[in-house]
Parts: structure tokens; sequence; C-alpha cells
């Protein structure tokens, strides 16, 4: 079965591939399947934001279509960056620039825990929808750590690791991340689907 991802970020449809191609699902780019849909986040939770990328991708292609909306909440900011994530800081900035302004933002904070939240819907030609969540705990380093993964990893710490995202390989982080939580607990959902 293929699913359109609902999504120009690469780094994404590889860990998504990584953890469904396991059911036999092929998860495919929106250019692969020969679309390009602008969606505006207009939503304020995740799983608003979520289901508007997914059914518009759907609804563009006439293909099942997945999306994930994820960010960062961090605690002593009252959850920010939060669905907010992809454009702290202003639409131009880039992930490092991102991290940095973060780090200013949590100056002198001596409480610094955070999560990482995924919501993933799927949206199918026939109305049906399919929605998983999953968290992934943490707090935010003093200082980037770091070279892999994408986004905020090189400052989300997760102490039982004494590591950074940025610091795990793709297989360490797709076992503990929000991402691979919320794709196991959809892949349990669409397996039910399926039949
Ligand atoms: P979305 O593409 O609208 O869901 O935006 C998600 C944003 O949250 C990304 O642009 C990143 O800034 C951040 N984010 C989500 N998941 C991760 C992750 O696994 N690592 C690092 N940053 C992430």
């Amino acid at each position: 079965m293929k699913l359109v991802l609902a999504s120009q970020n690469k780094k994404k449809l590889v860990e998504m591939n990584d953890i469904l191609s396991h059911l036999g699902v092929e998860v495919c780019s929106e250019a692969e399947a020969g679309v390009d849909v602008e969606v505006e986040e207009t939503g304020t939770t995740f799983e608003e934001n979520s289901l508007l990328k997914a059914k518009a991708v759907m609804e563009a292609s006439g293909l099942p279509a997945i999306a994930d909306d994820s960010g960062l909440c961090v605690d002593c900011l009252n959850g920010a960056p939060g669905v907010y994530s992809a454009r702290y800081g202003g639409e131009g900035l880039s992930d490092e620039q991102r991290c940095r302004l973060l780090l200013e933002n949590m100056r002198g904070q001596m409480t610094r825990a955070a999560k990482f939240v995924s919501v993933i819907t799927c949206c199918f030609p026939n109305g049906d929808v399919l929605t998983a969540r999953g968290e992934c705990p943490g707090t935010i380093a003093y200082a980037p750590m770091g070279e892999s993964g994408f986004g905020y990893d090189p400052v989300f710490f997760v102490p039982e690791l004494k590591r950074t995202f940025a610091q795990l390989s793709a297989g360490e982080k797709n076992a503990i991340s929000h991402r691979g939580k919320a794709l196991e607990a959809f892949k349990e959902k669409l397996e039910e689907y399926l039949g």
C-alpha cells in the first residue's frame, strides 16, 4: 500500500519509511505522487494541523495521505514553541538559528523540562481517518550538541541516554522519539484497519 506524505521534509520521509516499511507500506513524497500542496497550518493543536495537511494532500492526489504535525513544547516557555516550532522566530531562520534563539529565550532558566510531540493522521479517499499521538520527554541542553537529525535535535537532551537527539543514530532516535512512538501506535491502528 502506498501513502503520500504531506510534507516537504525529506528526513521525515526517511524516518516514516524506516518504521512503516515493515508493514509493507511505502510512503512516497508529494513530488512522487505528482502533487505540490501548500497547506496553511491555521490550527492551534497538533491534531488540527495534522488533519489539515493529510486531508489536503489526499484530496489533491486521490491517494491515502499521511501527515505528521510535530513540535517541541518547553515547560518554562508555557509550551512554546509548540505548534509554531517550524516558524519559531520567523520563517527565514535556519534550524541552527532557531536552536540558538530557543537557548537565548531560556537563558538563566534552571527548569529545562520539555517534550517533543507528534500527531500522525492518515486520510483515506473514502473519508476514513486514522490518528495516533506520540510524546518523548527530555530537557533542553545548555548548548547544541551533535550533528545528526534536524530541527531542534542538537538541543533536545535525553537524560536516560545522556545524549541529545543529534547524538543518536537514526535507529536509536526512532526507538524513543515522539514520531517513532506515534508511528508505532499508527502502525497498530493501520494493521487493524487493513484487517
Ligand atoms: P511541522 O513540519 O509543521 O510538523 O513542523 C515540525 C517542526 O518541529 C520542525 O520543523 C522542527 O523544527 C520541529 N521538530 C519536529 N520533530 C522534530 C524532531 O524529531 N527533531 C527536531 N525537531 C523536530
